[in-house]
């Protein structure tokens, strides 16, 4: 195991109702004037902006507002919540929605004390040292947004997806209430889960040995989201499937499964050129992406995705190590499947044509070779392109 520092320092408040306490923990945590995030419709819908915005009056706390957010955040977006936020001295953020959301809340967050252009942060000339004080109300577990130090944002010019980090990022407080998830479509729902299955894999598939303790987390996250998938798509009001479901996705990305290992990503570095391309759900992009890395890295490591095959999947041991890894390899895309996610270029709507395209922009933001399970380069990359074409 490698040495490690885990700082998570998120506040999480969980359970029904309990977006009540929503102006109390802005109080405690010194926000006077919030900015209100949110995104396209969904919380406007639902009422829960309406009951934020009462809590807020309740509890005399001033405010601002900022919808509008869409899934695959834009910059504009941010540049314009940074000039709202410095013309109305607002001192705190709350984001309620998702992962787009969120991210672009940070961006705001990061961007309001730095004097240049906040896209800084995106190509890395600048880090961040400093960030107004952001929380949020979770509204679909997928991205883990609300307990990590990451953001990303889509660069309109250009369409680079790209991301940034910080410590100063992790929200002072997350509100997750499942049942402000029972109103998610399946399709998002799927998303979802593919989307936190993956920030478990990135760190489950390393080479760092002697992690057994991280492994079983893994897996213990990974079987729980397996067990829990069907039944919230069967019954999307089911409260203790939508709350195991909104909890694996918050501890899938905090950082835990990550400690004291080697993560890769490359995964994740592969889907953001489609998602930034075709503007499709990052969630569905990785459902695609995944099962095709796979395929390629397996023999690099082989004894992982035999133990990925029989612990998580319950494969039986074949004599040959490589069948055991194909058939967990399979179950996965399998699974995918079974929740109505695409598995190919096709069924999410993406073109093999396109291959030198996407490879175009992962080599500006993957540089010529990124991952750590296998290092990829750009050749390797276009076959898994490829690869993931076919499904
Ligand atoms: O815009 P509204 O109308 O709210 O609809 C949203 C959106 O269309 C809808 N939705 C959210 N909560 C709902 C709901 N619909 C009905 N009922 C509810 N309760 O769901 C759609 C998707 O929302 P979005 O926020 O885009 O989803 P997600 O949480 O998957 O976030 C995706 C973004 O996060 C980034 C992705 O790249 C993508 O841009 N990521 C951020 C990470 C991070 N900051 O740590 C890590 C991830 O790997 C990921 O890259
Ligand atoms: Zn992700």
């Amino acid at each position: 195991m490698n040495n490690f520092k885990f700082w998570s320092p998120t506040e999480f408040i969980f359970g029904r109702n309990t977006v009540n306490r929503v102006g109390q923990l802005i109080k405690k945590w010194g926000g006077t004037k919030v900015l209100v995030h949110y995104g396209g419709q969904s919380a406007v819908k639902s009422g829960l902006l309406a009951d934020i915005e009462k809590c807020l009056q309740n509890d005399f706390i001033e405010y601002v507002k900022l919808g509008g957010v869409q899934p695959n955040p834009l910059d504009t977006l941010v540049y314009k919540g940074i000039d709202l936020c410095r013309n109305e001295n607002v001192n705190f953020i709350l984001a309620v929605g998702g992962g787009s959301v969120i991210d672009s809340a940070k961006a705001i967050a990061a961007g309001v004390p730095y004097a240049g252009d906040f896209w800084n942060f995106f190509d890395r000339t600048v880090t961040i040292n400093k960030a107004l004080p952001v929380a949020t109300v979770l509204t679909i577990p997928a991205a883990g947004s609300e307990g990590s130090d990451s953001m990303v944002i889509t660069k309109t010019k250009g369409g680079l997806k790209r991301g940034a980090g910080s410590s100063q990022l992790r929200p002072v407080f997350s509100i997750l209430d499942p049942s402000l998830t029972f109103t998610l479509p399946a399709n998002q729902t799927a998303n979802g889960i593919a989307d936190m299955m993956a920030h478990v894999m990135e760190r489950y598939f390393s080479q760092t040995p002697a992690v057994e303790l991280t492994d079983r987390l893994c897996e213990a996250i990974l079987l729980a989201i397996i067990k829990e998938a069907p039944v919230v798509l069967r019954e999307p009001d089911n409260y203790d499937a939508r709350a195991n479901i909104m909890w694996a996705g918050t501890v899938a990305h905090n950082g835990l499964c990550g400690v004291g290992r080697e993560e890769d990503w490359a995964t994740h570095g592969l889907e953001h050129e489609l998602s930034a391309l075709y503007d499709v759900p990052h969630g569905a992009g990785l459902s695609v992406m995944f099962p095709a890395w796979m395929q390629y890295v397996y023999t690099s490591g082989i004894d992982r995705f035999v133990q990925f095959a029989t612990r998580v999947w319950g494969v039986e041991p074949a004599d040959a190590k490589k069948d055991t890894a194909l058939k967990g390899i399979k179950a996965l895309k399998d699974f995918f499947s079974s929740l109505g996610l695409p598995v190919n270029f096709e069924q999410l709507g993406a073109k093999s044509a396109d291959i030198d395209k996407l490879i175009a922009t992962l080599k500006i933001n993957s540089g010529d070779q990124f991952g750590a399970f296998r290092k990829l380069d750009m050749r390797d990359a276009r076959t898994i392109y490829e690869i993931a074409a076919k499904g």
